[in-house]
């Protein structure tokens, strides 16, 4: 297995290894130390079809909760994140974000399986957000510890949200619902469950306040914070091959979706790790 760091914060490519393969304890042992150390690792040259990704999933700690999205045909842990050619819906997932944060237990990871990639564009962006939180000053840091973010999907999955009646055209089987208003409560600031390394956890879009705080000043906090969150320095940028599978640890970083890539079909299938029990 040969280990390339991307040279940006976060990141690296993993040739030599064949994931639709034994996937022995030793190997997994070896993936969990890279991907802790690098928050995002990107596999090329792999041959794996749905039964291989769902695998590689439980082998990597099991399948975690989806919500709003339908699975594909046959499957009950796999979505496509899906756009076609002549796709004229505003992008998915365009905006930072950590999957899922606004659940009890939000999941460890994502997989996503190149399925189809536009000749260029639509690469994915990461942000390390233990780079992000070791860079603030001491004061900063402290007082950013003591604050609970409020979390909730309902700007995104709830009815009236972005994914929800009015979003036409979409070929992603999103399913927005009410219970996307629920709320979730988390601290802002959480030490990684296996490195103890502190990360700012998630971001605006599905952190919609801070408990106690009144909202004007929560959201002149959170939107400074953002800013913050995605400098430069912290941002590595994926591009895609075809037959590559990318893992990331959503304990760690953020990540978007970019386009760029119009006229073209692009699909990847993608399953979450559940947290560690
Ligand atoms: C996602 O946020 O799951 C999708 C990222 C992408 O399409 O690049």
């Amino acid at each position: 297995m040969k280990i390339t760091p991307s040279g940006s914060s976060c990141g690296a490519r993993v040739d030599g290894v064949d994931l639709a393969g034994d996937l022995s304890p030793e190997l997994i042992g070896k993936i969990r130390t890279a991907w802790l150390e690098h928050r995002v690792l990107a596999f090329a040259g792999q041959r794996m079809d749905d039964d291989a990704l769902e695998r590689f999933t439980l082998a990597m700690g099991g399948f975690g909760e989806d919500p709003f999205f339908a699975p594909i045909a046959g499957r009950e842990h796999i979505a496509a994140i899906l756009r076609e050619a002549g796709e004229t819906a505003p992008l998915f997932a365009e905006n930072w974000h950590s999957d899922w944060s606004f659940l009890d237990r939000p999941p460890a990871g994502t997989c996503l399986l190149a399925i189809d990639i536009p000749p260029s564009g639509g690469d994915t962006l990461f942000a390390n957000q233990i780079a992000a939180f070791a860079a603030l000053p001491d004061d900063r840091k402290d007082a950013l510890r003591s604050l609970i973010a409020i979390h909730s999907a309902r700007l995104a999955y709830a009815p009236d949200g972005t994914y929800g009646e009015k979003d036409e055209g979409r070929s992603m089987a999103i399913r927005p619902d009410e219970s996307a208003n629920a709320t979730q409560l988390h601290p802002l600031i959480q030490p990684h469950p296996e490195t103890g390394e502190e990360a700012i956890f998630s971001t605006l879009g599905y952190i919609i306040g801070i408990e106690g705080m009144e909202q004007p000043e929560a959201i002149a906090l959170l939107s400074e914070l953002a800013q913050w969150q995605v400098r430069d320095e912290f941002v590595y940028r994926h591009r895609w091959e075809p037959d590559m599978l990318v893992i990331w640890d959503n304990r760690s970083v953020l990540h978007k979706a970019t386009g760029g890539y119009e006229g073209h079909r692009r699909e990847l299938h993608r399953t979450t790790i559940a947290a560690a029990a």
